[in-house]
């Protein structure tokens, strides 16, 4: 259809219909659709009829060829004007074949290989019957508290804005054009990862200023990459609910940033007016949803409910609605639906495609690629002529996929014991649990010490269950429960070398995994080819090259706790600094135990003296870096060099070191390259008190090395000064 044509459909609805339009309705309430009898369940519950069932327009969670297909086929028939529906659901980080969490995909810093792996996501939704996924979820997050920082890809906004135009490329691309896409919808607009305290839904409270330095860039990357959709977050920005937020959804996202997409509440996110105090009924939640502009309201009925009467009462032009279904009808357009409403939902291609051999393969280079080694006193990687333990809750355990994984399979997920038995003579691998996730008995502990007493090394696998982070995961003591700790004290007093390798959702407070262990591997929650990946960090078939994405905490007493902080009136290592009256904690120290960017490989490489093209460039020149990076081992590996800038006089605070560009290598033993940067006045803008964004000329500080704390430094100037 053309624009036009859109437009006269929307003509020839009635207003009811319209408003279906602006729902989205969970799958059980289509496939009760067709019994035009008795209403019950949900439909009851939510005070739905069979009318606004038959002209509601979009799905949430429905998934597979045949069922999508025999709900668009039914609701095609009930339909008046045949209007197709929209199926949407969460394709966070895979859909059957499940890659990892976007957590661990950060810890890649492999834009390409993330655009690839949405790409792969995309293929088995589409084939499937999904249109529109549920991210990327760009949120960026300094809180290892919230659970949900693990659906994020960290705590910089540079970094952050990269994955989410990769996620965009590969999940969406050309809607138009290419095949197998998914439309995407970047998630949760806005600063839903800087909740207070680290509890899910809480306040957000920050000024304008820090939300467009640090928080907003990376949904806007989304949008500049054509991400189609938008949806609202569950919590307050600086005291309105962001569902009803008409600063943020007209003032900023459609009137400055032009976005015409779609925009979605949350789910029950309109509802939730009500107990945020700001709506005094269910009517005035619809109204202030509307008027803010968000066209689909998930999971609840208020519009069904009172648009009708809004519109004739005045308080809501009819004219908002129009715009609001255009712009659903045009997503609906782009994707074709209204020629072959079933689109690419095949039950053949399910079966071809889905967890085909190539996206096992890129879930198991992806997930190798995000782990982080955080220690290692050469304990790895592992001798396969060795006895090896293999001890703990998630030896044996599939849950390894993290939370958002709905389409992901425990029959389909390779374990860390599996993984490691194809690289073992089984006679060699000795395995025993030792432990529950939170709860163990001392049989079991005495079982794994005699099991590990037998062997030459120890392989500790620990971790958070998925429930322990994502949506509604919260925790304050963000160590491992104690009894997986005590675990690894007791083999530790084995005498023999101990490799902790950490499962789980959110950076932890290690210190005691570090103390009691000579290795540590951060696996985060590595997805369906999980074992495989770790087995091949392990054994050394692959060479780790993770890089955090997001800070480890020396104790969640410091929590926030990131890289690009600012210096504070009386920072703590100032020459002339006093041993009391500075910023500091009096029992641990300022920074992280692992700082942003760190992440050790089997290789050592070797950084020469950086050396820059100019110290002065005008804002029209550019500025070039360069440094030698010599891989110094026998080991061939891949290195993320990172380049960091610090403006040194602003007029605003400015942290003491920002992310601006990153380029990874790949280092033959005793190979040396020279890594080039470039820099120019584009990348030194930033807030200025009035929120201007620019440059301001003066002196800066350039920095290069392996992570965001180990670097060396030059200076350079731009403009007249
Ligand atoms: C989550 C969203 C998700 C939605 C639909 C909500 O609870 O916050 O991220 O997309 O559910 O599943």
């Amino acid at each position: 259809m053309n624009d036009s044509q859109l437009t006269s459909l929307v003509k020839d609805m009635t207003l009811h219909e319209k408003v279906g339009q602006l729902v989205q309705l969970a799958t059980p309430f289509f496939k009760g659709a067709s019994d035009k009898g008795q209403i019950t369940g949900p439909m009851q519950e939510m005070g739905l009829s069979h009318e606004d069932i038959e002209n509601t327009g979009s799905v949430l969670g429905a998934s597979g060829a045949k069922e999508t297909i025999a709900i668009q086929r039914k609701h095609l028939e009930d339909n008046r004007l045949g209007i197709p529906l929209l199926f949407m659901s969460d394709i966070v980080h895979g859909f059957r074949t499940i890659f990892p969490v976007p957590l661990a995909i950060g810890c890649s810093w492999d834009l390409d290989l993330a655009e690839k792996s949405a790409a792969l996501a995309a293929k088995e939704a589409a084939v499937s019957g999904g249109h529109v996924t549920f991210a990327p979820m760009v949120d960026l997050s300094r809180e290892p508290r919230w659970g949900r920082g693990m659906e994020s890809t960290g705590e910089d906004t540079y970094l952050n804005s990269g994955f989410a135009r990769s996620f965009v490329r590969g999940f969406q691309g050309d809607l138009q054009q290419d095949a197998y896409k998914v439309a995407s919808c970047v998630k949760h607009f806005a600063a839903y990862g800087a909740p207070e305290g680290g509890r899910d839904y809480n306040t957000v409270d920050m000024s304008e200023w820090m939300l467009r330095e640090s928080y907003l860039p990376a949904y806007k990357a989304a949008l500049d990459e054509g991400c189609e959709m938008v949806m609202t977050a569950f919590n307050i920005l600086n005291g309105i609910p962001s569902t009803g937020n008409k600063w943020l959804m007209r003032n900023l996202l459609r009137d400055e940033w032009n976005f015409d997409g779609v925009l979605i509440s949350d789910w029950g996110a309109v509802k939730e007016l009500l107990p945020h105090g700001v709506a005094q009924d269910e009517k005035e939640a619809a109204l202030k949803t509307l008027r803010a502009g968000v066209d689909i309201e998930m999971m609840t009925s208020y519009y069904f409910k009172y648009t009708s009467e809004l519109v004739e009462e005045g308080l809501l032009e009819e004219s908002t609605i129009d715009e609001a279904v255009l712009r659903i009808l045009r997503l609906k357009n782009k994707l074709g639906l209204f020629e072959n409403p079933y689109r690419e939902a095949d039950e053949t291609d399910e079966k071809t495609f889905i967890l085909a051999p190539e996206h096992r393969n890129v879930a198991r280079e992806l997930a190798a690629k995000s782990v982080v080694l955080l220690k290692n006193e050469q304990a790895l990687p592992l001798n396969n002529n060795n006895n090896i333990a293999l001890v703990g809750p998630f030896a044996n355990n599939t849950d390894i996929l993290g939370p958002w994984s709905w389409g992901g399979s425990a029959e389909d997920t390779i374990t860390l014991d599996t993984g490691m038995k194809h690289r073992l003579n089984t006679d060699h691998l000795l395995i025993a649990e030792g432990s529950g996730i939170e709860t163990g008995t001392e049989q079991q502990l005495q079982e794994a010490l005699q099991t590990a007493s037998r062997a030459d090394v120890i392989v500790a696998a620990l971790g958070e269950h998925s429930d322990m982070s994502g949506e509604a995961g919260s925790r304050a003591d963000i160590r491992l429960p104690e009894i997986q700790l005590e675990l690894l004290k007791q083999l530790k007093s084995l005498g023999k070398p101990v490799i902790a390798v950490l499962f789980n959702g959110r950076p932890l407070d290690v210190r005691e995994v570090i103390e009691h262990a000579d290795a540590v591997l951060e696996a985060w929650y590595p997805g369906t080819e999980g074992g495989n990946a770790v087995a091949d960090i392990l054994f050394g078939d692959v060479n780790p090259s993770g890089k955090l994405s997001m800070s480890f905490p020396h104790s969640v007493g410091q929590v926030p706790v990131y890289y690009n902080q600012f210096n504070t009136g009386r920072p703590k290592d100032a020459p002339d600094a006093q041993i009391r009256f500075v910023s500091q904690y009096l029992d641990i120290p300022n920074e992280a135990l692992f700082p942003f960017g760190y992440g050790l490989s089997y290789s050592t490489y070797h950084y020469s003296e950086m050396s820059l093209s100019t110290d002065h460039i005008t804002p029209d020149e550019k500025l070039t870096v360069k440094v030698n990076v010599t891989n110094t081992s026998e080991t061939s590996g891949e290195e993320t060099v990172q380049l960091y800038i610090r403006d040194l006089v602003g007029d605003v605070v400015r942290p003491l070191k920002e992310l601006k560009d990153f380029k990874k290598v790949t280092l033959k033993p005793g190979e040396t390259t020279t890594v080039e940067f470039t820099i120019e006045e584009s990348q030194l803008r930033y807030y200025h008190a009035d929120l201007d964004y620019k440059s301001d000329a003066g002196e800066f500080e350039v920095f290069v090395g392996p992570n965001s704390r180990d670097i060396q430094s030059r200076k350079f100037k731009l403009g007249n000064v």
